[in-house]
């Protein structure tokens, strides 16, 4: 008897996705809450105590902070071993830059969410600088993690108007809310192959 394909293709396993945060993980709970069988978040990284921490421990999820200390090279070692087997690395507002230990393992599997339209407003600002130079549309990049700051291949982007009456806070918060759908989207149409992510978005 021969086998039909459904038999004999084996269905993808769930991706399995690390998240690095440090603040308030709104991103990160979207991440979790939008968990199906396309990816799984088995662990989330946090550079100190924060919020995001909490929201993995209260979804059951294992957590581990990774404190900075004068050795830079050794945190970014340290935060591989906390990443361990993730096929897939998600900084979602993850505040400080990764190093050339980390990428050793796991560029071309690590993506970023940035809030501004990149290659413009790169850095830790993008909202504030955003609105400081005056532009119009800004929005939000979901992007490979490189050597640089926000230098790494697009993925995905999303433009957001910005409205006369915004200040930074109310600008960033719409942006959050395309950026918590960007980068649920972004994950679903994740494959990996050879240890390096194929998005077809
Ligand atoms: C997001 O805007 C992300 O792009 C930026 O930090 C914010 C994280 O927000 N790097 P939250 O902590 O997930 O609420």
């Amino acid at each position: 008897m021969t086998e039909s394909p459904s038999q004999v293709l084996k269905a993808q396993d769930p991706l399995q996705v690390v998240v690095l945060v440090s603040g308030t993980g709104s991103l990160l709970q979207n991440i979790i809450d939008n968990q199906d069988d396309s990816y799984r978040v088995i662990k989330v990284v946090a550079d100190k105590p924060c919020p995001g921490i909490n929201r993995a421990q209260d979804a059951g999820i294992d957590a581990e902070v990774v404190l900075l200390g004068s050795d830079r090279a050794q945190w970014n070692k340290d935060l591989v071993a906390a990443v361990g087997a993730a096929d897939v690395v998600v900084s979602a507002g993850f505040m400080k830059i990764l190093g050339p230990e980390f990428l050793a393992s796991f560029e071309g599997r690590t993506i970023n969410t940035h809030p501004a339209l990149l290659p413009s407003f790169p850095g830790a600002h993008g909202v504030r600088d955003a609105l400081a130079y005056g532009v119009k549309v800004t929005g939000s990049t979901v992007h490979f993690v490189d050597a640089g700051v926000d230098t790494g291949r697009i993925i995905a982007q999303r433009a957001v108007e910005i409205e006369a009456e915004d200040d930074e806070a109310s600008l960033h918060e719409r942006i959050k809310s395309v950026e918590r759908e960007l980068i649920v989207q972004v994950l679903r149409a994740a494959n990996v192959q050879d240890q390096q992510l194929i998005i077809e978005i």
